[in-house]
């Protein structure tokens, strides 16, 4: 379990990282109207959900998910705010991937950047960051 909570927390920065590259790497490639894909699109969506398989296993053995303690601060961003807006984050994330498959190829960077910078805007805002005091560390 603890393992598996240090899995999660330190697997957000390599999250973080991919979303930004992808994003960048897509707004360069939609400037430069290039035709071919990246495989970091690939590799980005991948992490998320790698994240959120984790994240579903904790959602099951934590402490800190628990419906009876909604009242709490901390209670409730576990178990009602965290995984909501992840899942809604990472569901964008996904349809942008597959729309950006299907669209033509002069607009396929331009969904990834829509959905990517989406995506890593909720996700940004619902990581229990230290200083939001949700007993969370750096790590
Ligand atoms: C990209 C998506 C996600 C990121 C970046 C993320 C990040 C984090 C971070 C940084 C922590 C704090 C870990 C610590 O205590 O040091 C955490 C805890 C947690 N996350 Fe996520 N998470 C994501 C998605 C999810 C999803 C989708 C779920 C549920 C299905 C989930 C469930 C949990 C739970 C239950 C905890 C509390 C674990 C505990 O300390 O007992 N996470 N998450």
């Amino acid at each position: 379990m603890n393992a598996l909570v240090h899995a999660h927390s330190g697997l957000r920065y390599v999250v973080l990282a991919l979303l930004i590259a992808a994003i960048g790497i897509a707004y360069s490639n939609w400037q430069k109207n290039e035709t071919s894909d990246s495989k970091v699109y690939s590799w980005a969506l991948i992490s998320c959900h790698i994240q959120l398989l984790i994240g579903l296993i904790l959602y099951v053995m934590s402490p800190k998910v628990d419906f009876s303690m909604i009242g709490d601060k901390l209670y409730r961003f576990y178990t009602v705010e965290h995984i909501l807006m992840m899942i809604i984050a990472i569901a964008l994330i996904t349809i942008g991937r597959v729309r950006s498959r299907k669209v033509e190829a002069g607009a396929k960077h331009r969904t990834i950047l829509y959905f990517y910078a989406m995506g890593l805007i909720l996700i940004l805002v619902s990581i229990p960051w230290p200083f939001r005091n949700l007993g969370a560390g750096w790590f």
